[in-house]
């Protein structure tokens, strides 16, 4: 199981106070060494968090994966044909929205999905498509000439707790793994997966990667804390020893 982790929240951070630290890259670099398979970001039309530097600069760094997500628009298409992530996950997108909300509606696209499908193909540029776990979306996917598609764990995710929902959540991003397999498709899955969530998902056998990024990030903050803390009293230690 490929595990690719999503440093967007790392920049989230950064433009909050709009320094250069903490940089999406030095986590990312963090995040390989500790053993992620590769790298996620998403550059939002609005560039709320990752930005276009940031996006050169993860492809300049990052060696195993570098997975780019992006809206199906002109601009973001040339952006990816100029970089040449090893794979860009298409994703629905709406200024508004907080963070993904949804799967692409692929059954019912636009003739420009398919152009930009088309053209990053032509790039020798991987292609996922991020929708939910239905298989009219998994089934249009394969036509419209992905080779991977990531299920959307939203909804499994969030009823988490909540044992009916989970089994019959489970029971669709099952049954949408086993007919995109059956199609030679590679099946991923994402959002709001948590260190208590993934475990049941992970079942699905079809599965081959993972994209997480929220969790792994506040999960960060909490098991870096001791260790700023004692960075930060150290500094002030060693200032107060130079008087
Ligand atoms: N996969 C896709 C396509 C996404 O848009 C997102 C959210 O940016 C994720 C995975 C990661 O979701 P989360 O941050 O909830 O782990």
């Amino acid at each position: 199981m490929r595990l690719h982790v999503n440093v967007d929240h790392v920049a989230t951070l950064r433009n909050a106070r709009g320094t250069t630290y903490p940089d999406p890259v030095e986590a990312a670099r963090m995040c390989l060494e500790a053993g992620a398979h590769g790298i996620t970001a998403h550059l939002r039309e609005d560039r709320r968090h990752i930005r276009d530097d940031d996006v050169e600069r993860l492809r300049a760094t990052v060696r195993s994966l570098f997975n780019l997500e992006m809206a199906s628009t002109d601009e973001m298409i040339a952006i990816a044909c100029r970089v040449r992530p090893d794979v860009v996950t298409l994703v629905p997108e709406r200024r508004e929205e907080r963070t993904t909300e949804g799967g692409l509606e692929v059954a019912k696209a636009s003739p420009s999905l398919r152009a930009h499908v088309d053209t990053l193909r032509a790039a020798k540029i991987k292609v996922s498509l991020f929708v939910a776990p239905e298989l009219a979306q998994v089934e249009a996917s394969h036509a419209i000439g992905a080779e991977q598609i990531e299920l959307h764990t939203g909804e499994f995710a969030h009823g988490h707790g909540d044992e009916a929902v989970e089994k019959r959540e489970l029971a669709r991003l099952q049954a949408a793994a086993a007919r995109g397999r059956e199609l030679g498709l590679e099946i991923a899955a994402g959002h709001g997966l948590t260190t208590t969530n993934v475990g049941a998902l992970v079942a699905i056998p079809e599965l081959v990667e993972l994209n997480i990024g929220h969790a792994v990030v506040a999960d960060a903050v909490f098991a870096g804390l001791p260790g700023a803390v004692r960075a930060m009293l150290a500094a002030i230690d060693k200032g107060r020893a130079q008087r």
